[in-house]
């Protein structure tokens, strides 16, 4: 069973592996974090040998980047490449101390996801989620087991961004929120710790930014690379918060909005109607080639 441990303890002995789902931006990021600064065995599972393979070849650049910066020997990447193994089945996760869930941004799948979890983990098994959005009490409710159900909310890039945002939910154990604090700590980043509120504080603040950004460009009040400038070189933001929403993903930035918007019913929430625009004609941003800019 767990250990307890009292808050600012940064003692990761009672987690021995980690495993992570999804191996796209956010769960490699975690999953090659994990292994380079924690030096922690990982499993990293994805529906499609495809994924996980994908997920291992942008490891590799991040390794060989590394290398060649000199922030790591060869032969620490080469260990950290034997650190991380691929799966394709939850069921390989049951041995895991916590399992960090970076899946699609959709509530039905991170449900389904959790209700197999809840069968498969260890009884101790910390079930994190990397949600930017979705509530943790509505994925703690798809277990038996919600104490042990935490956000994790990783900043995009993983390995660049310092932050990580702990939510607990309803019913979360504040021995869970020790446990998953100790470990970001370990993983290098900093924790702050926000309820369960639609968009925690990270994005609370940031989508309104952004689309607010997106309508003075929907008005034609100014010029997106005027309105870039603004607040690159006004403001000291390292990107213009149109760029910043290219590289998150339209995509992204409007289920955020929405989800502010519907489960706050407050209208200053309201997405931009040419952010919809853009997503409707799959101009989500860099990721498409083509969002507010193009690529
Ligand atoms: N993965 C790993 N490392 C990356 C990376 C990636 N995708 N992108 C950049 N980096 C690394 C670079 O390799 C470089 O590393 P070194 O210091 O070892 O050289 C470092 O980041 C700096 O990169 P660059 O010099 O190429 O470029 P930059 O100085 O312009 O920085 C940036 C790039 C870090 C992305 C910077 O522009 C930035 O901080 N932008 C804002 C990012 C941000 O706000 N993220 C939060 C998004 S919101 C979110 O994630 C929450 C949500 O729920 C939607």
């Amino acid at each position: 069973s767990c250990r307890q441990l009292s808050s600012g303890q940064t003692n990761i002995d009672h987690i021995k592996r980690v495993g992570v789902i999804g191996s796209g931006q956010m769960g490699l990021g975690i999953a090659y974090v994990a292994a380079n600064v924690t030096q922690l065995p990982v499993v990293l599972m994805d529906i499609s040998k495809d994924q996980t393979d994908r997920g291992l070849a942008f490891m590799n650049k991040l390794l060989e980047k590394d290398v060649a910066k000199n922030k790591i020997t060869a032969d620490h990447a080469n260990k950290v490449r034997e650190l991380v193994s691929t799966t394709n089945s939850l069921q390989t996760l049951d041995q895991m101390d916590i399992v960090i869930e970076a899946a699609s941004e959709n509530l039905n799948i991170k449900s389904k996801i959790f209700s197999d979890l809840d069968q498969i983990c260890k009884s101790d098994c910390i079930l994190a989620s990397n949600t930017s959005s979705i509530s943790i009490t509505k994925i703690g409710a798809a277990t038996k087991r919600a104490e042990n159900v935490i956000g994790m909310h990783f900043m995009n890039p993983v390995p660049v961004m310092k932050l990580v945002e702990l939510i607990p939910g309803l019913a979360t154990s504040p021995e869970i929120v020790d446990q998953t604090k100790a470990l970001a700590t370990a993983m290098g980043k900093t924790t702050t710790v926000v309820k369960d509120i639609p968009g925690f504080v990270a994005n609370r603040l940031l989508m309104p930014y952004i689309n607010e950004a997106v309508m003075l460009l929907e008005s034609e009040f100014a010029s997106a690379e005027d309105i870039d400038t603004t607040m690159k070189l006004g403001t000291n933001m390292p990107m213009g918060p149109l760029t910043l929403a290219d590289f998150i993903g339209l995509d992204t930035c409007l289920s955020i909005m929405k989800v502010l918007h519907e489960n706050t019913g407050d209208s200053k929430y309201r997405p931009s109607v040419l952010l919809q625009k853009y997503v409707d004609a799959g101009w989500v941003g860099k990721k498409a080639g083509r969002g507010i800019y193009t690529y």
